[in-house]
């Protein structure tokens, strides 16, 4: 049977996107109610209006008073916050064009990619922490990606801001788990969720399937399960972990995939 979050309060930042909308809906139909914060508003309030109980947010991750005014704005609506799924990321065609290698990397795309991805993380997670530490409980999923474990030729700044979210993981378990407060990063590997689909060459593509161990690439379900798997109390003694969702892309040799086919036959 599913893990139960009967009553929870969750907020999912980049709730309308392909991972963030499924991680919605598989949260509410375990009984979490959800707020659905996301750049995009209109797109928020669809989700909320098919969800029971959800509440939608527009919010700018860039732009720490937005952040405060989410937080603020679940307390009034809720009083409390169980769950915090930092799954928002910057990945619009244009910074996804421009994020190559570091030789070619500028400044203005480093610190726009870092202002999203690793600040804006670390600013929901302190102020979730602040509730939570009040609450003695409470469960944060940090999204990052393979990439924060595996150099790439391109996307360079986006795979460093993971890796920093990675670490920001660690620090809160260690700070905060006496507390009952745990932190987890969730780690996607190519998901098929419109924006990764969108940007991707066909020849990376079919690099990524060869990689893949499982006979399928993943879909944005695959993601939210794990989600609403550390968000539940199942997960109670997981905390400060990464839970990598790639269908073992990360985990072998590259080309030992095929090999295997090979010596089968
Ligand atoms: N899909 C994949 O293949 C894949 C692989 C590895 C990691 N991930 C990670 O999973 C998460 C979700 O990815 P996705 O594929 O669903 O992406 P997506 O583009 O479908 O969704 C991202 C959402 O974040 C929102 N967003 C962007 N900038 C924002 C901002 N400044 N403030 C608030 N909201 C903002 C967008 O409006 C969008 O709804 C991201 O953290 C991404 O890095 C995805």
């Amino acid at each position: 049977m599913a893990s139960s979050l009967n009553g929870r309060v969750a907020i999912v930042t980049g709730g309308v996107g392909g991972i963030g909308a499924a991680t919605c809906r598989v949260m509410a139909e375990r009984g979490a109610r959800i707020v659905v914060a996301d750049i995009n508003r209109d797109g928020a309030e669809a989700l909320a209006a098919e969800l029971p109980d959800a509440l939608a947010l527009q919010v700018d991750l860039a732009e720490e008073d937005e952040i405060a005014a989410l937080f603020q704005a679940t307390m009034d609506r809720y009083g409390r916050l169980d769950v915090l799924d930092n799954n928002a990321a910057l990945l619009g065609h244009d910074v996804v064009q421009q994020d190559h290698d570091i030789a070619t990397m500028s400044t203005e795309l480093w610190d726009r990619t870092f202002r999203v991805n690793a600040r804006g993380t670390m600013i929901c997670c302190r102020h979730a922490l602040k509730i939570m530490e009040t609450q003695n409980s409470g469960s944060i999923i940090n999204t990052a990606s393979n990439l924060a474990l595996q150099g790439n030729v391109i996307q360079s700044a986006y795979s460093a801001s993971k890796a920093a979210v990675l670490q920001m993981t660690r620090s809160i378990a260690t700070s905060h788990g006496k507390r009952g407060i745990r932190c987890n990063s969730v780690l996607p590997g190519l998901t098929g969720s419109r924006a990764a689909l969108e940007h991707l060459p066909p020849r990376l593509r079919q690099i990524v399937e060869e990689e893949t161990l499982t006979p399928y690439l993943g879909d944005p379900m695959d993601i939210a399960h794990a989600v609403a798997f550390l968000a539940s109390d199942e997960a109670r003694y997981i905390t400060g972990q990464m839970i990598v969702v790639d269908g073992g892309t990360s985990v072998h040799i590259p080309g030992f995939a095929r090999l295997s086919e090979m010596i089968q036959g």
